[in-house]
């Protein structure tokens, strides 16, 4: 960085805005060269303000060119304001005034994807966090909540649909071939929840009747190749608007909701007021192009995204360190949405796969913070898994303290309390105690403290007092941000079980307690116990901890056959197979010979041949733990070696099971009988797990299963998990042959050709990485298209740990130099894509400095902040 080094923003300095803008009334005329914005905002002082006659200093790009400037009427010339990169400020104004604002700008040429600009030809915006800045002057920031009308002026031949938020309220006809027409969005809305877009775009319709009974108009815009691909997101969202109504009482307020699918798109989804704007990814579906983890992904957005109409728009965040707010608060709700339409076991383990893999090594990395973050320098570096998936896990954990009832009495009350109002996870908290009469002082820790708490739990049984006692103990390791940290409201759910696998009565029938972990160390004592319990430790996982407890293998054997807790099942198989891995690992890593042992096998055994459950679970517990949660639970991560271990282990498990494997496979295929229910679902996730299985044993009878799964498939779910496994065996001219049939395939479909890449971009094989290099360089790779980049660059380098670590540093020069080209494009996108190199303090010293040299390397160039944040901080 050579300029002057950006400065952090901390949340102490908060002051409330020193003037509000009431009215925001844009108008934008949509040109090929250039688009010419204009806006009239009436403003006044901030009775709240104690910053007396302070000037007015609004946001606006560097980008932003000022064509005219006036106050109530009258001209502005440049001596009247003053403007730096970031701002322009005006001095002595009244305290009601109306600053009308001229300005040009260039979406043709913003390929930063924030604020206005094309993908495919249509225009769009993207305004959360900070994008409306970059679209004209104005108060950017969510605590200063306005009106808007919007009008839209724009070539009727390329841009027949014009949408913005609210209502369409006129349109008209130009004589130039031009048209126009205006919304009006009767909430007040901060700036980052503002969207237009025009373009030549088909709509589906349909239509969801609230319950109070008025019609709400649902519509979905797409290309016109994208037709097909409609119908699961909009079934998914009638499913939202009727969930939410019935958990949480919250019926949608405008007359109509719209979708729009865009194929350039940083993020997931934005939950625009009334206008929701989707990355193509997450909401075209149909069986041939989207496996069953799309469709539901695509549920889950579509909720997500709903559900922020209250949790984030009617209710929004007070300033940026706020954010979890909203991203936590509507995480929580997803979720919840997605077991209740699906398995809810199958839900929360994947949700806490991420949580344990992912955010669990951001937590313990250099770029950790707490779910409200204390300061930033670039927010956008803040839409993080801890704001997100850990700020979730702190709100189920309300749930858990309140019970379902107490906590819907919280969230009513929050939301009547606040309604229209910007707020903070202060007020969200302080709705709930108000709510249920439970104190959680000490619980609003989690919200301050950064790290992930390791529980220690032991245990004794005095037969002769019948008497139980755990032993708990707390503690969290330093993170940047405090060395020290106080101990956090731990909900700890318990369970006992007896020697036949029942659960014991803890009391009153309850099989499971929470225990209240306050403390550093605690017991809990449980009386009246026969015989020495073997306990349920985390049941539902009902903290993001780490928890230690001293299991025998037989012991975890017992809990995957006994545990009434699904989850819990679930997780023994996953310390059985952790144990004995990272014991592999060490044995590797001294020249030992592998062995493995029995007790993994016994396990599978009995999980196999129990036909009483139900498939997808099957197919879960017979997931072994990925290479990215061993790598997070290592001391010194050795990639090679965990991904030998775990190719070592899958190998032997499918020598010593073939029988049953292939039984599985046989049982669970079904040809030529698509269907998408959870029954179907299952059965193919246990189907292609047995392949997979039974593929690492190199034979040609199961290589030809795999390729008659693939030409035979009618889904994208078996064909690309066929595809996978044969493109990642040794079977060299049948996996060349199966990777460019599925190109000629698909060639035509961008989102199908995003899987293909990122199969290449995983594969464990030697040559991977000058096969993306190829990749990047053939005409269908476009460093300016996220999902591309994504797709190659981003797969290769986060999910592909054995490659991108090279032992000769190739993979982390290849990193750098993507992030330093796409940095100048997308600082969003570079500085997301600089996630593997920040983890360097976790290897070896030899990848220690050579990544370090690569982050080095990088920070020697002018950057961006975004990137600028995440690099210097990696090297602090
Ligand atoms: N607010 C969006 C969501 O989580 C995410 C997002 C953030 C999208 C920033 C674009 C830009 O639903
Ligand atoms: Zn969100």
């Amino acid at each position: 960085m050579s300029k002057d080094n950006p400065r952090a923003i901390h949340l102490k300095d908060y002051r409330v805005p020193p003037f509000l803008i009431d009215r925001t009334e844009l108008h934008f005329e949509l040109g090929e060269k250039a688009t010419l914005v204009k806006s009239r905002l009436s403003m006044r002082r901030n009775p709240d303000s104690d910053e007396g006659d302070a000037a007015l200093q609004l946001h606006g790009d560097t980008s932003l060119v000022l064509r005219r400037l006036q106050l109530d009427g009258k001209d502005l010339s440049v001596s009247d304001y003053q403007r730096d990169d970031e701002s322009l400020t005006i001095a002595q104004l009244p305290d009601n005034f109306v600053l009308e604002c001229v300005t040009l700008i260039k979406p043709q040429e913003n390929t930063s994807l924030e604020g206005l600009y094309k993908s495919n030809g249509m225009f769009c915006t993207q305004c959360e966090a900070e994008g409306f800045r970059k679209i004209t002057f104005y108060l950017d920031r969510p605590d200063v909540m306005s009106v808007f009308t919007t009008t839209i002026v724009a070539n009727r031949q390329d841009y027949p649909v014009l949408l913005s938020n609210g209502n369409p309220v006129e349109q008209g006809e130009q004589e130039d071939g031009r048209h126009w027409c205006r919304w009006d969005d009767p909430f007040k809305k901060p700036a980052y929840l503002f969207a237009l877009v025009a373009g030549k775009l088909e709509q589906v319709d349909d239509s969801f009747t609230t319950q109070s009974g008025r019609e709400v108009a649902l519509r979905l815009f797409v290309e016109p190749q994208n037709l097909d691909k409609c119908d699961h997101a909009l079934a998914s969202l009638k499913r939202s608007m009727a969930w939410d109504e019935q958990v949480y009482g919250r019926e949608y307020d405008l007359d109509i909701f719209m979708i729009v699918a865009v194929d350039h798109f940083n993020m997931g989804a934005m939950e625009n007021k009334g206008l929701n704007i989707f990355n193509s990814s997450c909401v075209l579906a149909n069986p041939a192009t989207t496996t069953d983890a799309g469709f539901q992904r695509i549920e889950g957005i579509v909720g997500h995204e709903y559900f922020h109409n209250w949790s984030g728009n009617r209710v929004t965040c007070r300033d940026w360190f706020q954010l979890s707010l909203k991203e936590g608060f509507t995480v929580f709700r997803d979720a919840e949405f997605s077991a209740d339409m699906g398995s809810r076991t199958v839900k929360r383990i994947e949700d806490v796969s991420l949580l344990r893999t992912a955010q669990f090594a951001e937590d313990a990395g250099p770029m950790a913070h707490p779910v409200r973050p204390a300061s930033y320098i670039e927010i956008s570096n803040f839409y993080t898994l801890t704001v997100y998936e850990k700020g979730a896990e702190v709100v189920r954990m309300i749930h858990t303290l309140l019970g379902a009832e107490q906590f819907r009495k919280g969230s009513d009350l929050y939301f009547e309390r606040h309604d229209g109002q910007a707020v903070t996870t202060d007020d969200f908290i302080q709705a709930m105690e108000d709510a249920s009469g439970i104190d959680l002082g000490q619980f609003r820790r989690w919200y301050s403290q950064a790290g992930t708490p390791v529980v220690e739990v032991s245990d004794d049984y005095d037969a002769e007092q019948r008497r139980y006692r755990l032993k708990v103990r707390q503690h969290c390791p330093a993170t940047p941000e405090s060395d020290s940290k106080q101990p956090f409201h731990i909900p700890l759910a318990v369970g006992l079980l007896d020697e036949q696998g029942n659960d014991l009565d803890l009391g009153d029938g309850q099989t499971t307690k929470i225990l209240h972990l306050t403390e550093a160390e605690q017991e809990f004592v449980f009386e009246g116990i026969d015989s020495q319990p073997l306990p349920s430790l985390l049941r539902g996982f009902s903290a993001p901890v780490k928890l230690r407890y001293p299991y025998s293998a037989e012991q975890l054997v017992f809990l995957m056959a006994h545990d009434s807790d699904g989850f819990n099942r679930w997780d023994a198989g996953q310390r059985l197979a952790v144990d004995l891995m990272q014991g592999l690992i060490s044995d590797y890593q001294q020249g030992r010979e592998l062995v493995l042992d029995r007790s993994l096998v016994e396990a599978y055994t009995k999980v196999l041949s129990d036909r009483s459950l139900d498939p997808a679970m099957v197919a879960k517990l017979l997931l072994l733990p990925s290479e990215a949660y061993l790598a997070e639970l290592a001391e010194v991560i050795d990639p090679e070696a965990i991904h030998l271990v775990r190719e070592f282990v899958k190998r032997e498990l499918a020598q010593a099971l073939q029988g049953l494997l292939m039984d599985a496979y046989r049982h669970n295929r079904s040809e030529g009988d698509y269907q998408l229910n959870a029954d179907a679902i299952a059965r193919r996730s246990l189907q292609n797990a047995a392949l997979s299985y039974l593929m690492t044993l190199e034979q040609p009878r199961i290589l030809v299963l795999a390729q008659h799964q693939f030409a035979s498939a009618d889904n994208m779910t078996d064909q690309l998990a066929a595809l996978s496994l044969i493109a990642h065996s040794g079977f060299e001219s049948e996996r060349q042959q199966a990777l460019s049939e599925f190109y000629q395939q698909w060639q035509q479909d961008p989102l199908v050709v995003n899987q293909w890449l990122s199969v290449q971009a995983t594969s464990p094989r030697d040559d991977s990485l000058t096969q993306v290099k190829a990749l990047m360089a053939q005409p269908l790779f476009d460093l300016t298209n996220p999902n591309r980049v994504r797709a190659l660059i981003g797969a290769f380098c986060g999910q592909n740990a054995v490659q991108f670590h090279r032992a000769d540093g190739e993979g982390y020069r290849f990193l750098a130099d993507q992030v330093i080209a796409l940095d100048k494009l997308n600082p969003q996108i570079a500085s997301r894509l600089l996630t593997p190199l920040t983890r360097w303090k976790r290897y070896d010293s030899r990848r220690q400095a050579l990544m370090r040299a690569q982050l080095e390397r990088i920070m020697a160039g002018e950057l961006s902040k975004d990137s600028y944040e995440i690099v210097s901080k990696s090297l602090a």
